[in-house]
């Protein structure tokens, strides 16, 4: 595979482009291909099944593009299709996971309450399943859904204080917030929420998400495999989505910039 392949990167919609803007930052040699599946966002409240049909024919699509790698900037499909998408495909396919070590890490020690944000789907799937077991004996972790943050990004909402202070409230008004050591931010959508949560959050609650170890790691593998592209390269990024509708074209662009 030529080291000046794209990198093909996608999401159910348009949470992906917090993970495509880090790796532009971080890796600007790269050619990005974005894909975000807007036209059946969201991901989170479907079936495994239906997500995992979904992913393949996304993965397809970059294949026959030629991409030296996939990266899923999507928790949700992720916990449905990464598995079967690597038994697939010989590319790599690097996956994100809800950063429940780099949460529970930061106690050095000390056991942690942890509130893991990220869709329903995820929550509900095996690879979490997995990672509570890993986690859960020295920490407290609670699991929460938030739905509607997913909704308010796709309907270009972001903006609207009002809209998401009331979705924070909703979700997490039951805590004891005070008492909690760090949020996790475990669904992509999320990360466009950050300075919200800054606000929202006691000041000394630690916000956590995954896409700088995703990026680390997908560095890794592409240099094991002599695939960064050459540092004279120039990158770019092409923004496609399912949803073609001049909207969705100029949040996408809003959101990456
Ligand atoms: N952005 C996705 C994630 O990281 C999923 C959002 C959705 O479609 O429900 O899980």
């Amino acid at each position: 595979m030529s080291s000046s392949a794209a990198i093909g990167v996608f999401d159910s919609g348009l949470g992906g482009i917090s993970v495509a803007r880090e790796i532009r930052s971080a890796m600007p040699n790269e050619h990005i291909l974005y894909f975000g599946d807007s036209a059946n966002a969201p991901y989170g409240i479907k079936t495994p099944e239906e997500v995992k049909k979904l992913s393949f024919a996304i993965v397809e699509r970059f294949v026959n593009l030629n991409v030296k790698a996939v990266v899923i900037a999507c928790n949700t499909a992720t916990s449905a299709a990464v598995k079967d998408l690597r038994a697939h495909y010989d590319i790599p396919i690097i996956g994100m996971e809800p950063a429940l070590k780099l949460a529970c890490d930061l106690g050095k020690g000390e056991p942690q309450r942890v509130i893991v944000a990220a869709t329903e789907l995820t929550l509900r799937e095996r690879k979490f399943a997995d990672l509570l077991q890993r986690f859960s004996q020295n920490n407290t972790i609670f699991s929460r859904p938030c739905p509607d943050l997913v909704r308010i990004v796709e309907q270009g909402e972001l903006g609207n204080r009002d809209i998401v202070f009331a979705a924070l409230h909703k979700y997490f008004d039951d805590y004891d917030l005070e008492s909690i050591d760090s949020v996790v931010l475990g669904c992509t959508h999320f990360i466009f929420y950050r300075d919200y949560f800054r606000e929202f959050l006691p000041s000394n609650v630690n916000i956590v998400d995954g896409n700088a170890g995703t990026i680390n790691h997908l560095r890794e593998v592409l240099f094991e495999r002599s695939e960064l592209a050459p540092q004279t390269e120039i990158g770019s990024i092409t923004l496609s989505n399912s949803d073609t509708s001049n909207r969705i074209s100029v949040l996408s662009k809003t959101l990456l910039n």
